[in-house]
């Protein structure tokens, strides 16, 4: 799809915070692309779709979790974690989105999973390092990403998994494995 007839129907669909957000997340994505050879547009089509679901409803989520065969384990966790199953059913539904790694790069950036692809990883690390994210320990997650996507991926969902278990919180399983996937086994 056209990213400025996107543009256009993300501005209609969110907020203008989350928009603003997706627009950071984008640019980011962009950088980053250039810098870890991913192809600028495929990048730029992620990110502009990545939060598409952001604002539906917790039961219309639902209903497109349930309806398309989606992981039922999303309904034990917070429906924080929804609009990303949500967000690729839609992009892939409602704007005609083939392209199974744009769709997966949607699907997973919340919760990344093992063996995620080069662009899942970009995504991942965008929406989390963007300018307007400020929490303690964003320079070091930056910095990573300036150097080595693998060395970023490691420190974001490190630091994912470090913030959810400081509070006492359930870790998505998909984020455990990719954790693993990420860090020593000692
Ligand atoms: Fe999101
Ligand atoms: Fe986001």
């Amino acid at each position: 799809m056209e990213s400025a007839a996107l543009i256009i129907e993300l501005e209609k669909r969110l907020p203008r915070k989350r928009f603003e957000h997706v627009l950071r997340v984008t640019e980011t994505a962009k950088e980053l692309a250039g810098r870890f050879g991913v192809p600028a547009c495929i990048a730029e089509q992620a990110a502009l779709f990545h939060d598409i679901a952001k604002f539906m409803e917790p039961s219309e989520m639902r209903r497109l979790i349930e309806e398309n065969g989606e992981d039922v384990k999303l309904f034990s966790f917070h429906h924080e974690l929804w609009h990303a199953a949500a967000g690729r059913i839609i992009a892939e539904q409602d704007f005609g989105v083939q392209d199974q790694d744009i769709l997966n790069a949607i699907r997973y950036h919340t919760t990344g999973r093992a063996g995620m692809s080069d662009l899942e990883k970009l995504i991942y690390i965008a929406d989390l390092i963007e300018p307007g994210r400020d929490f303690p320990g964003i320079t070091e997650l930056r910095n990573a990403a300036k150097l080595n996507m693998d060395e970023a991926m490691r420190a974001c969902i490190v630091h994912s998994v470090r913030y959810l278990i400081d509070r006492n919180a359930a870790v998505f399983p998909d984020s455990i494995e990719c954790y693993n996937e990420h860090v020593q086994i000692i």
